[in-house]
């Protein structure tokens, strides 16, 4: 059996998302946690599950360039072999970005290229669609772009407001993000260029949990 690759996952919330990771570990360790704030309530789950934290404030710094400075180091203090987005609210400069190119996924609220960005639930409710869901992407310069990993998808039903809704997808993004993670860690999911590419243990995966791929697709 390989070595369990080492992740770091950032945070600005509630960390339900991390939660679910740290829940879910085995073919990766979660080594690090890193918040933008010091209230993230992420930061307590970290502490209960032993996983040292560091927050890097942008109150701390006179720049924003030497906030995200700050963010890189910090992150590579750890060596991570991967790092996962959980909620994280700050927009990653480019060496950040090309410092872990095709190792830095993203767990998104909406199925990607629909409704980057923030109020997606809501967004989607206006926008009269019969689904919605979440994407697991990795990661590029963009915001909330980047070649497609796997989306998880509901059914947006007569009743639902964007809280109702927003439960529903956070229980999708729970299974998707978790399984999605250790799939890049194991080599079954990998980034070549702009393209993913999945093992065949990817494809049996994503059809036990009921997921879409994305053999050529890019946002
Ligand atoms: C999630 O909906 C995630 O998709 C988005 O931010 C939210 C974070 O929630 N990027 P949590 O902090 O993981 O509970």
């Amino acid at each position: 059996m390989n070595k369990a690759k080492k992740i770091s996952v950032l945070i600005s919330g509630r960390g339900s998302n991390l939660k679910s990771l740290i829940d879910h570990q085995g073919t990766y360790d979660i080594t690090h946690v890193v918040s933008d704030r010091g209230d993230a309530g992420g930061l307590n789950l970290a502490r209960e599950a032993g996983i040292p934290s560091t927050i890097v404030s942008r109150n701390e710094f006179g720049s924003i360039a030497d906030f995200k400075s700050a963010i890189l180091r910090t992150v590579q203090t750890s060596k991570p072999d991967l790092v996962a987005l959980a909620g994280f609210m700050v927009l990653l400069p480019p060496e950040f970005i090309d410092a872990f190119n095709g190792r830095l996924l993203n767990v998104h609220p909406s199925l990607l290229p629909r409704f980057p960005g923030l109020d997606t639930h809501q967004r989607a409710l206006a926008a009269g669609d019969t689904r919605h869901g979440c994407t697991v992407h990795f990661v590029d310069h963009g915001v909330d772009t980047g070649p497609l990993i796997a989306q998880s998808s509901v059914a947006i039903t007569p009743g639902d407001t964007s809280d109702t809704l927003a439960a529903r997808v956070l229980q999708r993004e729970h299974e998707l993000y978790p399984a999605m993670v250790s799939l890049v860690a194991t080599g079954d999911i990998i980034l070549d260029g702009r393209k993913v590419h999945y093992s065949d243990r990817a494809m049996s995966e994503s059809r036990r949990i009921g997921c879409s791929l994305f053999f050529k697709r890019t946002v």
